[in-house]
Formats: structure tokens, C-alpha cells, sequence
């Protein structure tokens, strides 16, 4: 057994910013909602204080509506939508099999920024996954098919066996195949929205709503 826990030792319920930036309005904002983000996207990468602004955690959920979480990488943005690389047989890829409705944040708490986006998954092309898998180091390579992503394993070294393996099959140099259980998921949205917080909690979130070809916006209440 552990020690009881100690709540008083860092209280969670003392911790609160100010956070002190312009106000973000409605006449601000780009026409459709992939522009905003790119412009969004771009202070956050010029801002020092964001660490991997590529970072977004990834929702989805069972068709019973049982929901999981995870950080993975942006990879590709267009007008299409946003798009991450991934195992299709992790638990994320199996949920998005039968269930392709998703959810992004982008946590962009230095900058006191969130972009949350609603949508549906699909998988991007095989030619535009190879794409980008060529683009990978060679050990990433190898790591995408030495690892069954979400299946339980015994042991680190069972792990590290099977990449001892697969490197000595690819060495360096030599072309590693893309592997058919790994690609892409495009995520084109629905809703996406635009938090930024303000002293007071009367932050401003600004939400683009698809509406047949076009994009109407709303402002919500913080
Ligand atoms: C900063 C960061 C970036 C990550 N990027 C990816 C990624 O691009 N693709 C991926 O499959 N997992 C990525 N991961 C690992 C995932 O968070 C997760 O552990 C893994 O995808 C398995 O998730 P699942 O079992 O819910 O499917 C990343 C983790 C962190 C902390």
C-alpha cells in the first residue's frame, strides 16, 4: 500500500492564470475555418513557448458511444481537413472503423489558445500514405511495423527483439515496404472552434458551423 494522498501538498484548486491577450472578435476571423486555423497555427509555431504545436489529442469512440483519448501528431492540413498517421488496427483505428465520428483539440495553453474541432474520419489514400511514410526516418520506419499498437505485451525486450529483427532484414539504406496495417486518417470537420481566453473567464470562442458548402459562424458563451 502507498501512503494516503496529500492534497494540501500541491493544491490543484490554487492554480489559475490570468490570461491577458486581445480581444479576438468576429471581424477577425478568415472566411472559412482551415484559413483561420492556418493562421492560428502559425502563431503558435512563432511563439517560442509552444511546445509541438503539431500536438492535438484525438477522441473517438465505440459505436456505444464509449469514449478514449490520446495525443497524436498533425501531419497534413488543407481544405480538406486534417490529417494524422497512425496503426488502423490501435484502438483508435478500430474505433474509427465503426464509429468514424471524431473530435481534435489543439492545447495551446502558453499562448491561452484551444482549437477544438469536430468531424468524420476516413482514411487517406494508399499512395498518400506511402508518401509520407518515405518521408520517415528509417527507425520509424522499422517502429511501424515492429509494433502492434494498443495490443498488450509481455515485456520491453519482446519489443525490442522484434526491431533488432526488422533491422536486421532492413538495414539502412535499404527500402523499408509501408506496412498495410499503418496510414492515414483525413479528419474533415464539421464544427470547428476558436477559444481564446480572456481575464475573468470572458474568454472569446468563436465556432464555424458547416452549412451545406459554406460556413456559418457563432459565438459562444465561455
Ligand atoms: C506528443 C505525442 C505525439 C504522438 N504522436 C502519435 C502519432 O502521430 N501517431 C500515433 O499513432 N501515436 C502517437 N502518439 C502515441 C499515442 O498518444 C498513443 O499512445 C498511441 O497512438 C496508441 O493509442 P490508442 O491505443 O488509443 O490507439 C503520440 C504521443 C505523444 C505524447
Amino acid at each position: 500500500m502507498t501512503d494516503a494522498l496529500d492534497p494540501s501538498a500541491l493544491d490543484p484548486a490554487d492554480m489559475r492564470e490570468q490570461y491577458r491577450t486581445a480581444e479576438f472578435l468576429e471581424a477577425d476571423l478568415a472566411a472559412d475555418p482551415m484559413e483561420q486555423f492556418a493562421r492560428w497555427f502559425k502563431e503558435a509555431a512563432d511563439s517560442a513557448a509552444v511546445v509541438e504545436p503539431n500536438a492535438m489529442i484525438v477522441s473517438t469512440a465505440t459505436p456505444g458511444g464509449r469514449p478514449s483519448s490520446r495525443t497524436v501528431l498533425l501531419k497534413h492540413y488543407d481544405e480538406r481537413g486534417f490529417v494524422f498517421f497512425t496503426n488502423y488496427g490501435s484502438r483508435k483505428g478500430s474505433e474509427l472503423d465503426s464509429n468514424p465520428y471524431v473530435s481534435l483539440l489543439f492545447p495551446w495553453h502558453p499562448v491561452a489558445r484551444q482549437v477544438l474541432v469536430t468531424g468524420t474520419a476516413t482514411r487517406v489514400g494508399r499512395d498518400e500514405t506511402a508518401a509520407y511514410f518515405r518521408t520517415r526516418p528509417h527507425g520509424s520506419q522499422l517502429g511501424a511495423w515492429a509494433s502492434e499498437q494498443s495490443s498488450v505485451i509481455a515485456s520491453r525486450a519482446e519489443l525490442l527483439a522484434r526491431y533488432e529483427e526488422l533491422a536486421a532484414r532492413y538495414p539502412e539504406g535499404e527500402q523499408v515496404p509501408v506496412p498495410p496495417h499503418w496510414g492515414g486518417f483525413r479528419v474533415a470537420p464539421d464544427t470547428v472552434e476558436f477559444w481564446q481566453g480572456h481575464e475573468n473567464r470572458l474568454h472569446d470562442r468563436l465556432r464555424y458551423v458547416r452549412d451545406g458548402e459554406a460556413w456559418r459562424v457563432e459565438r459562444l458563451a465561455p
